[in-house]
């Protein structure tokens, strides 16, 4: 039988996985990497980074961590190490072209009629398709050239936080070109090596925007660096329920969301009649050991003291795949007052700062760090040349391309209710 050609696009942690369970299946997959090497997100970060996630939850079920890594929370270099080392275990590296950034992917072989048709994989249902195949356009970084490659099937791993960076529209003459000060994305301050992004904050009055990881790590840094001299302030719309560790009351958090038990306090798409009954008596269950959290989070962090309380759920917190570690001491640091945590829902550039919502004078400030996430949807859809298979990935809801898994993830997001 004639071999099916696979690209995979990305040599981070989702690229290198696909990469060895298709060996394994003994096909010969041929991964883009735009990078120089294997890592993705982790190759570089900010200074501080850590893993969030204990690294019992972050491990290849196939390749243990080292154990020269003792902590539960690995720096970045030894995440990136570890990463790193699965390529290498597995002799994947042999099968990733560096500097080969994808696009543009188009399917050649049918007609448009026939595309606008497709329901799901190859609009067969099947991993490959009986006419067609996906032609997939790669820029050489090193040569400068553009490669055209054929294959049978693709799969992107072009990873969500990176690339294309999530920026705030602002009414004419209200955005960054009317301040003085300079704005920066996350991206941006961690893209710089760190006695260069040190100095970019030193001794400035630094606003970030965001209440996520990206953003209380970076204030944390803004403040070992100006400490109570030039308090940095943190511009939020959403308060979250950002945890302190993975034990509330002492017991893991595991054992409350992360097990098989857990999976039928919640309604599913599709599921029958018994599940949704039982997800349904199981309510009060779901919404006591959702309080139960709750409260752990807002005794250890003092978030009624601050108003910090979030106005959601925990459950749906991590049903959004929202929920990140808070750094320690960032409460402590609110409570000196070097860092400063202002809500608005809206704000606007002016000269001197930054204009909040229903304040006429603006928060004087140098720097704006806008650590607002990415826009990973927009990256995807982009990398597909037709309208088509652009729509199926960022059209209508119902009309949504069904990405295996990461899909199910999205509509059990959507159609979560609690
Ligand atoms: C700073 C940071 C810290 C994180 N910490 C955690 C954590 O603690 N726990 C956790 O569970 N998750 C964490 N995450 C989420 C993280 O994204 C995943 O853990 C994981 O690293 C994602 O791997 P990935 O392979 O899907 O994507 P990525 O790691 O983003 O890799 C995508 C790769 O695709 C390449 N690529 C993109 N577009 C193209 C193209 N057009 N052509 C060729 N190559 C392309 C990129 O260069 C990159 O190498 C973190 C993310 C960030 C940004
Ligand atoms: N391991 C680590 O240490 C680490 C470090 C960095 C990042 N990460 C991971 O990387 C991913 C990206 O994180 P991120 O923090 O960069 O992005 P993010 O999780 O998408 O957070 C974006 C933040 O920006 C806010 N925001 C977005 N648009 C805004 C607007 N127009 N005005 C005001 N605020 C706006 C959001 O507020 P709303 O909530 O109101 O929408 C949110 O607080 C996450 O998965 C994160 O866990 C991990």
């Amino acid at each position: 039988m004639e071999k099916k050609q696979i690209a995979i696009v990305g040599a981070g942690v989702s690229g290198l996985l696909a990469c060895k369970y298709l060996l394994l299946k003994g096909f010969h997959p041929i991964v883009f990497e735009a990078r120089s090497d294997i890592g993705g997100a982790w190759i570089k970060t900010v200074e501080t980074t850590m893993l969030q996630t204990p690294k019992q939850l972050y491990q290849f079920s196939d390749y243990p961590w080292p154990d020269s890594v003792t902590t539960d929370f690995p720096d970045h270099n030894q995440v990136l190490d570890y990463i790193q080392s699965y390529a290498s275990h597995f002799d994947l590296r042999k099968h990733i072209k560096f500097n080969r950034k994808v696009v543009g992917i188009e399917f050649e072989g049918l007609s448009g009629e026939d595309e606008k048709s497709w329901s799901f994989w190859n609009g067969n249902g099947q991993p490959f398709g009986s006419r067609g195949k996906w032609t997939v356009a790669v820029e050489d970084a090193k040569n400068h050239s553009t490669e055209v490659h054929q294959v049978d099937f693709v799969i992107l791993c072009v990873g969500r936080f990176s690339d294309v960076p999530n920026i705030p529209e602002f009414p004419p003459k209200k955005g960054p070109e009317a301040f003085h000060g300079k704005v920066i994305h996350s991206m941006d301050y961690s893209d710089m090596d760190y006695e260069a992004a040190a100095n970019l904050v030193k001794g400035k009055r630094v606003t970030v925007v965001g209440l996520q990881k990206s953003a209380l790590d970076i204030a944390m840094e803004c403040t070992t660096a100006n400490g109570l001299e030039n308090p940095c302030t943190v511009l939020y719309r959403t308060e979250h329920w950002n945890i302190p560790d993975y034990f509330p009351w002492g017991f893991p958090l595991a054992y409350l969301y992360l097990n098989r038990f857990a999976e039928l306090l919640v309604h599913k798409p599709g599921e029958g009649f018994l599940l949704s009954l039982l997800a349904t008596m199981l309510s009060p269950l779901r919404w006591a050991i959702s309080k139960f959290v709750e409260a752990d989070i807002k005794k250890k962090h003092r978030l009624a003291k601050f108003g910090m309380v979030p106005k959601h759920s925990f459950l749906q917190e991590l049903s959004s795949c929202l929920t990140i570690t808070v750094p320690e001491k960032f409460y402590d640091k609110v409570e000196e007052g070097s860092i400063i945590l202002k809500k608005s829902q809206d704000f606007s550039f002016c000269e001197d700062g930054i204009v909040v919502d229903g304040q006429t004078t603006p928060l004087k400030t140098d720097l704006v760090i806008l650590a607002t996430g990415f826009k990973g949807d927009v990256k995807l859809k982009n990398i597909f040349l037709s309208q088509t298979f652009q729509d199926y990935l960022a059209g209508s809801p119902t009309e949504k391309l069904p990405l295996y898994r990461s899909a199910h993830i999205y509509i059990d997001t959507l159609t979560y209710q609690e």
